[in-house]
């Protein structure tokens, strides 16, 4: 599903965010993505999502090789992808359906899918109750689970979270990835870059360390561990 073979990033001279990294993450996967500020996490983010061009190195995603997509073929892409970061980012002034809405109203899905997908989404990540509240009337939780659900709504393979429970309480960031955890249980595949401990001592996935651009430690269920 996503595969990096020696991959760099450099923005300037020096010192590169990502340095020859070689990484494969299977169809179905769970993955959170550990390491010390600057360590290039969320460079990877950005590589994935085609937001940066590797200085080096091969990206395949879900089958695309990045380096070689055309600039035209990038929205369609993106679609396959969902991400979610640590500040929500919804448009303040509409309200939690219209948010979602709007995701599908981009990929010019019908009335008729966008009138039965949204309500099922919302549903799904326990917002049924809270269509017309505007995000400013939302708890963070809740917001952040707007902001899944428009990252899942176009039923994407693939859900990228930069960060999801940095601004939240630590019961709310363990819905957050309880949350996360089920869209994966679900079928897609689910990379988490986090700062949370407790949270990835919990859940028992595979942790990828970073350090320094480089991945210094890559364990199925493993814990936090400080390097
Ligand atoms: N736009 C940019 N221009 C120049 N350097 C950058 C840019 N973005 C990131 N960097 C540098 O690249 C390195 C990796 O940054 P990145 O944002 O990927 O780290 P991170 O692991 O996400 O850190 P954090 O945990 O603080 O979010 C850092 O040294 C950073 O200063
Ligand atoms: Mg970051």
């Amino acid at each position: 599903m996503i595969d990096l073979d020696r991959v760099s990033k450099s923005y300037e001279k020096g010192q590169p965010a990502i340095d020859k990294i070689s990484l494969h993450v299977d169809k179905g996967e769970f993955v959170f993505v550990v390491g010390e500020s600057g360590s290039g996490k969320s460079t990877l983010i950005k590589l994935l999502l085609k937001e940066l061009e590797p200085s080096e190195g091969v990206i395949t995603v879900n089958g695309h090789v990045l380096n070689t997509m055309r600039r035209k073929s990038i929205p369609k892409y993106r679609r396959e992808v969902g991400v979610v970061f640590q500040d929500f980012r919804l448009l303040g002034d509409r309200n939690v359906y219209e948010n979602v809405a709007f995701a599908q109203h981009v990929i010019e899905e019908p009335g008729r899918r966008i009138k039965k997908r949204v309500p099922e989404t919302l549903e799904l990540v326990d917002l049924a109750g809270k269509y017309k509240s505007l995000p400013r009337q939302l708890s963070g939780g809740e917001q952040q689970r707007v902001a899944v659900a428009r990252a899942i709504v176009n039923q994407p393979k693939i859900l990228l979270a930069d960060e999801p429970t940095g601004n939240l309480d630590p019961k709310n960031s363990y819905e957050i990835m309880k949350l996360l955890e089920d869209i994966n249980a679900r079928g897609t595949t689910v990379l988490v870059v986090t700062h949370n401990k407790e949270l990835v001592d919990m859940f028992q996935k595979r942790v990828i360390t970073m350090r320094r651009g480089r991945i210094a430690r890559d364990v199925e269920e493993g814990g936090y561990h400080e390097a």
